[in-house]
C-alpha cells in the first residue's frame, strides 16, 4: 500500500489548487506536506506563491533542453531530490515521462468528467458539447493524456449563460476541496490500484502499488 506525506506539486499558471493544498498541509493532522514545487515556465503565480510559503522551487522549460527526453530526465531527477511519496500535477499543462511516472506515484487533476473531455480545453470542450453537468476529476497519471485510473470525481452543474471562465471557476472551487480531500487520505490511509480500480485505505484484495 502507498502513502503520500511528502508532496512535489507542479504548476504551470496561477496555483489556486496548490494554495489549497499549502494551507490544509500547515495542519499537521492533515498528513501531507509540500515539500517542493515545480513548473515548467517562469513568472507564474504559482512559483509565487510557494515561495511566499517558504517552499523551495523548480523550474525546467521545455525549450531549453535539446529533445522532450532530455526534460524529462531534468524534472525526473530534480523531482526525485525532494524524496515525495506523491507529485501531485496541478494546473501543470505537460505530461509526465517515464523517468517520472517510473518513479513515484503522480496524481492529476482535471476540470472535466473524465473519460469525456480530456485534454487542454476540457471546460470549453464541455461547454460547447452542450452538456449539463460537468465537473472535475483526480486521477492517478500514466503515459496518456488523462487517461489514468480515476480516483474520485464531482459533478458540478452548467448554467445556462455560462461562459468558459465562469464554468471553469465554478469546477475550480469544488476541484480544490476535492483535490485536498483525497491528497489528504492518501497520505492518512494509503491507497492500492487493482487494475483501473484504486481504493483508498485497507486493501481488499487489490494488489499492492
Ligand atoms: C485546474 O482547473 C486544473 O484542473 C486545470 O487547470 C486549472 C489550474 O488551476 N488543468 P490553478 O492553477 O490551480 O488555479
Amino acid at each position: 500500500m502507498s502513502k503520500a506525506g511528502r508532496l512535489v506539486v507542479l504548476v504551470s499558471g496561477s496555483g489556486t489548487n496548490l494554495q489549497a493544498l499549502l494551507d490544509a498541509s500547515a495542519d499537521p493532522s492533515y498528513g501531507a506536506q509540500v515539500v517542493a514545487v515545480g513548473a515548467d515556465r517562469e513568472g507564474i503565480e504559482g512559483l509565487a506563491r510557494a515561495s511566499r510559503s517558504g517552499v523551495p522551487t523548480f523550474v525546467h522549460k521545455l525549450g531549453d533542453y535539446p529533445s522532450r527526453q532530455e526534460w524529462d530526465a531534468a524534472i525526473a531527477e530534480e523531482i526525485a531530490a525532494y524524496k515525495p511519496d506523491l507529485v501531485v500535477s496541478a494546473g501543470f499543462m505537460k505530461i509526465l515521462g517515464a523517468p517520472t511516472l517510473d518513479a513515484v506515484p503522480v496524481l492529476n487533476t482535471h476540470p472535466a468528467l473524465l473519460p469525456s473531455f480530456p485534454g487542454a480545453h476540457g471546460v470549453r470542450d464541455a461547454l460547447a458539447h452542450g452538456v449539463k453537468v460537468t465537473g472535475c476529476t483526480v486521477m492517478l497519471a500514466d503515459a496518456g493524456v488523462d487517461t489514468g485510473p480515476i480516483v474520485a470525481q464531482e459533478a458540478v452543474p452548467v448554467l445556462p449563460d455560462d461562459d468558459e471562465a465562469e464554468l471553469h471557476e465554478r469546477i475550480k472551487t469544488v476541484e480544490r476541496r476535492l483535490l485536498v480531500d483525497i491528497v489528504g487520505r492518501l497520505a492518512r490511509e494509503g491507497w492500492t490500484v487493482s487494475g483501473r480500480i484504486v481504493r483508498i485505505g485497507n486493501p481488499s484484495g487489490g494488489e499492492s502499488k
